[in-house]
């Protein structure tokens, strides 16, 4: 069977495959109205907190997939964002942070579903791996700069958004997407892993979906 992928870098298929996805969830109200401006600090921190659970399972699952050899090629500590998630709650919400926030109804699914791949399939690792990190190492490093625009903050606040360990992100994106062309990955395979970023760019959309809904209910509270 003639694949896409015979001819074109698996990375370029993926990006290709996916872009529609992505329009979905760069184009969805909740982010739009962020990045024009018409968010609040209030829905910035509701974003904050989803992601601070969506982390805790990716980087769970990263620790128990760094033994498996495909999946260890993605996985380094320059990308870790879970201990700058804790500490922008710490600063955005306060020391009680934890006991204040709880996973929305599509933040629970996502993570079920990162948990279930994360213990099991690398390639499906690697799905939610790409989604979320070179999302952040792209459209989020623009989020970050507008948000910290936005409501004044420097450091702290936006310390998801901040790569220390990374310098120039470019690079970065480069050398993951050869790894992502060198991995050996057959035809079905790279089908299956497509697939597993077109649920994970779902996720991220849903996600937006709630968290509009949940503003709007509190809205009329
Ligand atoms: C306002 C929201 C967003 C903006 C402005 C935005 C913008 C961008 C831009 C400009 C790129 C291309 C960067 C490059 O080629 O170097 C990109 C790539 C990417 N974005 Fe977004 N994005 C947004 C939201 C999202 C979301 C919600 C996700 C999923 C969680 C996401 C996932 C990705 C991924 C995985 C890539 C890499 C594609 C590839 O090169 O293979 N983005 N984004």
């Amino acid at each position: 069977m003639w694949v896409m992928s015979d001819v074109v870098p698996f990375s370029t298929f993926l990006r290709e495959r996916s872009s529609g996805a992505h329009s979905s969830s760069e184009g969805a109200g909740f982010m739009s109205d962020l990045i024009k401006g018409e968010g609040t600090r209030e829905d910035y921190i509701a974003l904050v907190a989803q992601h601070y659970f969506i982390y805790e399972a990716l980087e769970a699952a990263a620790v128990r997939m760094r033994d498996n050899p495909v999946a260890a090629s993605f996985i380094t500590d320059r990308l870790t964002r879970l201990p700058a998630l804790e500490a922008d709650l710490e600063f955005l919400i306060g020391d009680d942070w934890r006991e204040r926030i709880e996973p929305l109804e599509t933040t629970a699914r996502y993570v079920a579903r990162i948990r279930q791949v994360g213990a099991t399939w690398p390639g499906g690792f690697v799905a939610h791996h790409y989604t979320r990190y070179l999302g952040d190492l792209s459209g989020g490093l623009f989020i970050g700069r507008v948000m910290a625009r936005r409501f004044g903050f420097e450091t702290n606040g936006i310390g998801f958004y901040l790569f220390a360990d990374i310098a120039d992100p470019q690079e970065f994106k480069q050398h993951y997407r050869e790894q992502l062309d060198a991995a050996p990955w057959d035809a079905d395979e790279q089908e299956r892993i497509v697939d597993e970023v077109l649920v994970a760019y779902r996720f991220n959309t849903e996600l937006f979906e709630d968290l509009a809904r949940a503003k709007a209910a509190a809205a009329i509270a």
